[in-house]
C-alpha cells in the first residue's frame, strides 16, 4: 500500500529489541503460536516469583462454559514483588511515579524506595482496618499517586482492588460497591482537574446511603476542603497511613488469585465486573508494555488516561512499574490551563513516550499548531493511541505536527477484557499506516469470522475474534460466570468474540472498524446504549428510549436518542434537561445525548426488537439508504419517524 510510513531513524537508533523488523515479528509469532505454553512462561520470566510456575495454559474456549481456563496456575508471587520491590532493590532512587498535578508546574517526584515505603504503609494501614485477602475494595479517587499506593497496597494484602472513575455518580458508585461486596472504600476529599474540584468524598457518601457492607473509608486529603464525616467509619489517609510502619511482608497468592475486578459496558443490561488475575495479567502488562514501546530504563513513560479505567491500571501502573519504568501521573486535562499543556508537560519532564487517545488528539489538533510547536517536543520518540479507532487526518497530525516525523506511532488495539494490548505495531520494527493498528503481538491469533462463524481468510472484513486465550485475558464476571460465557463465546463457539469489526489487508494489516454490537465509544468512554435506555425510560413522561452512536468528529461518537413520549405527553426544553440530569445522576457527567429525536415509535422486528440499524443509519443522516425493511413489525413507523425528523425536533 503507498501510504505506508517506515520506521523512523529515530525509533531504531539504540534499541535492543529482539524485535527489530518484521522479520523478527513473524519469527517470534510463530514461534508463539507453535509452542504458547513455552513462550508464556519464558514472558513469565520477567516477573519476581516466589515460586516459579511450571504450566502455562489448562483448559481453554472450548472448557470455558464449565469452568474458567488459568494460566500459571502452579506459580506463587505477590505482584507488588515484582512492581515495587525488586526496583526498590535495585535502583532505590530511580523516579517511580512522576506525578503533575492540576496546576501546570505542581510536580511530586516518588523514588521507587519512596513509593516502596508508600504502599507497606498503606498495606499496614489497611490490615488494621480490616482488610483481608481475597476481600474487596473500592476506589474512588483522582489522578494522585496515593490512587496507585492503594492499588498496590491492596495487591500486597492480597485484597482485590476495584477502581471506579472518579466521573461516575453516586448511584454507579453504589452499584459497583454492591456488585462486588466492597468492604472498604478507598478516596480522596476532593479531586481537582482543570481548575475545578470533584465531590469525591461527598459523592462516596451518597453512595453509601443504604444497604451495604462497606464497613471502612479512608479518606485522602488532596485539596483540605472540610467534607462530611461518618464517625467510626470514616479515617484519614495521613493519620492511619502516614503512621504506619514502612516494612510490610508481602502476602503469597497464587497466580491464578484476583488482583482486581474492573466494570465496564456490554451490549445489554448492568455493567460487567471482569475478574483479572495476579499472575496472567501482570506478566501481559509488563510484556505488551516493554515490547509495544520499545521501553528503555532511561524512559520518561507518559499515559495520559486515568486511574478508573483498563488503560490507566495496565499503562500507568502496572505495566510500567513492573518494568522499574518511570511513569507519569497526570491530574489535569488536555486543555488546561490552554491547548498547550501536554506539550508543556512533554517538554519540561523531557517525555519519551506519550501515549493517549484520539479523542484527545482531535481536540487539540483542532486548536492549531502553535500550541504545540511552542514547546520543545524533541524528546519525544514513540507516540500511541489507544480507545478508539484513529482517523488518517488525525494520525497525519499526530506523527506530522506533535513528532515532527521522528516518533513511530503505535495504534494499539484491545480492551478492558483483554488486560492488554493485542494488536498494535512495535515501535522499532513495525512499518505503520494511518488508521491501521497493524499486526498481532507474537502469542495473539486474531481471526476475521462472517455472521455464519466461517473463518475468513486473506483480505477480508469481518467480526474480530481470537482464536487461543493468553495469560492478560480477563477469566470471568465478577459473580456471574454464565454471563462471562454468554457475551463473549456463545456467539462462536471456541473463540472469543471481541465485539469489533476490522478489515485485514493483503499485507495482514489489520484495520479496526468499530462496535458491532451495542456498545458505544464517546471520547474513548465506553457507554451501554442499554444504560442509557434504561436511565430514560426511568423518567415518566417517556415510554420508550432508543439510543445509537453516530459518527462525531471530535468525541468519535456523539450518543443520538431517539424518543417515544407516553399519550398525550409533549416535548419540552425542560423534559430534554430532565433527561441530561437523569442521565448525570444515574451513571455519571460523561453520559451526555448530543442529539434528541421525539418520534412517534420506533422501528421493531416482529419480534418487538429495536431495529437499532435503521436508527443508526437515520441518526447520521442517511434515510435514503434503509436497505431491507421487510422484518418490520410496521413499515409505517418508518416514514412517520422520517416525517418527524424533518418536522419540529425540539431541540
Ligand atoms: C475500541 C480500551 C480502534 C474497540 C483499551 C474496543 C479501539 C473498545 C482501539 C474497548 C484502537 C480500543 N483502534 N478501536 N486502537 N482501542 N478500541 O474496554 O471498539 O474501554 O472494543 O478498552 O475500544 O474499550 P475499553
Amino acid at each position: 500500500m503507498s501510504d505506508t510510513v517506515p520506521v523512523p531513524a529515530r525509533v531504531r537508533e539504540g534499541s535492543v529489541s529482539p524485535i527489530q523488523d518484521l522479520n523478527d515479528w513473524r519469527r517470534a509469532w510463530l514461534q508463539a503460536r507453535n509452542d504458547p505454553d513455552g513462550f508464556w512462561l519464558e514472558q513469565a520470566r520477567a516477573l519476581r516469583w516466589r515460586r516459579l510456575p511450571s504450566e502455562g495454559l489448562v483448559g481453554g474456549y472450548d472448557t470455558v462454559r464449565e469452568g474458567p481456563f488459568s494460566w500459571f496456575h502452579d506459580g506463587i508471587l505477590n505482584v507488588t514483588e515484582s512492581c515495587v520491590d525488586r526496583h526498590a532493590e535495585a535502583t532505590p532512587d530511580k523516579v517511580a511515579i512522576l506525578w503533575e498535578g492540576d496546576a501546570p508546574g505542581e510536580v511530586r517526584r516518588i523514588t521507587y524506595a519512596e513509593l516502596s515505603a508508600m504502599v507497606n504503609r498503606c498495606a499496614n494501614a489497611l490490615a488494621r482496618l480490616g482488610l483481608k485477602k481475597g476481600e474487596r475494595a473500592i476506589l474512588y479517587m483522582g489522578m494522585v499517586p496515593e490512587a496507585a499506593v492503594a492499588m498496590l497496597a491492596c495487591a500486597r494484602l492480597g485484597a482485590v482492588h476495584s477502581v471506579v472513575f472518579g466521573g461516575f455518580s453516586a448511584e454507579a458508585l453504589r452499584d459497583r460497591v454492591r456488585d462486588c461486596g466492597a468492604e472498604l472504600v478507598i478516596t480522596q476529599d476532593e479531586g481537582r482537574r482543570g481548575g475545578r474540584s470533584v465531590p469525591l468524598k461527598a459523592v462516596t457518601d451518597a453512595a453509601l446511603e443504604g444497604e451495604h457492607g462497606v464497613k471502612k473509608v479512608l479518606v485522602f486529603r488532596r485539596t483540605g476542603a472540610k467534607v462530611g464525616w461518618t464517625a467510626h467509619r470514616d479515617v484519614w489517609w495521613h493519620e492511619v497511613v502516614d503512621a504506619a510502619s514502612p516494612e510490610h511482608e508481602a502476602v503469597a497468592c497464587g497466580a491464578e488469585d484476583p488482583l482486581f475486578i474492573l466494570y465496564t459496558s456490554g451490549s445489554t443490561g448492568r455493567p460487567k465486573g471482569l475478574v483479572h488475575t495476579c499472575g496472567g495479567y501482570l506478566t501481559y502488562a509488563s510484556y505488551t508494555h516493554r515490547v509495544v514501546f520499545d521501553l528503555r530504563p532511561d524512559d520518561v513513560y507518559a499515559c495520559l488516561a486515568d486511574v478508573g479505567w483498563i488503560t490507566g491500571h495496565s499503562y500507568i501502573v502496572y505495566g510500567p512499574l513492573a518494568n522499574g519504568a518511570t511513569t507519569l501521573m497526570f491530574e489535569s486535562t488536555p486543555l488546561y490551563p490552554d491547548a498547550g499543556r501536554y506539550w508543556d508537560v512533554v517538554e519540561r519532564h523531557k517525555v519519551t513516550i506519550f501515549y493517549t487517545a484520539p479523542t484527545a488528539i482531535r481536540a487539540l489538533a483542532a486548536q492549531g499548531d502553535d500550541f504545540v510547536t511552542r514547546h520543545d517536543r524533541s524528546s519525544l520518540r514513540v507516540l500511541g493511541t489507544v480507545g478508539e479507532p484513529i482517523n488518517p487526518d488525525a494520525w497525519r497530525w499526530y506523527f506530522d505536527v506533535v513528532g515532527e516525523g521522528r516518533c513511530n506511532i503505535v495504534d494499539t488495539w484491545w480492551q478492558t477484557e483483554t488486560g492488554g494490548i493485542l494488536i498494535a505495531p512495535i515501535a522499532p520494527a513495525t512499518p505503520t499506516r494511518p488508521g491501521s493498528a497493524t499486526l498481532p503481538l507474537p502469542g495473539v491469533r486474531p481471526q476475521l469470522l462472517d455472521p455464519d462463524g466461517r473463518e475468513l481468510r486473506g483480505p477480508s472484513q469481518g467480526l474480530l475474534c481470537i482464536a487461543e486465550p493468553w495469560p492478560g485475558q480477563a477469566r470471568t464476571v465478577w459473580g456471574d460466570h454464565a454471563r462471562y460465557v454468554a457475551t463473549y463465546y456463545a456467539m462462536f463457539p471456541g473463540r472469543y468474540f471481541t465485539g469489533d469489526g476490522c478489515l485485514r489487508d493483503a499485507d495482514g494489516y489489520h484495520w479496526i472498524t468499530g462496535r458491532v454490537d451495542d456498545v458505544l465509544n464517546v471520547s474513548g468512554h465506553r457507554m451501554g446504549t442499554a444504560e442509557f435506555e434504561s436511565a430514560l425510560v426511568g423518567i415518566e413522561e417517556i415510554a420508550e428510549a432508543a439510543v445509537v452512536g453516530y459518527p462525531h468528529p471530535v468525541k468519535g461518537q456523539g450518543v443520538f436518542a431517539w424518543l417515544v413520549l407516553q399519550e398525550g405527553e409533549e416535548c419540552s426544553q425542560a423534559l430534554l434537561q430532565r433527561c441530561q440530569t437523569t442521565l448525570r445522576v444515574r451513571i455519571g457527567a460523561h453520559a451526555r445525548v448530543d442529539r434528541f429525536q421525539v418520534v412517534p415509535g420506533l422501528p421493531k422486528t416482529r419480534s418487538g426488537k429495536v431495529m437499532r440499524r435503521i436508527l443508526r443509519k437515520l441518526a447520521e443522516g442517511r434515510g435514503d439508504e434503509l436497505g431491507d425493511v421487510s422484518t418490520l413489525a410496521d413499515a409505517e413507523v418508518v416514514s412517520a419517524i422520517l416525517s418527524a425528523i424533518s418536522g419540529d425536533s425540539c431541540e
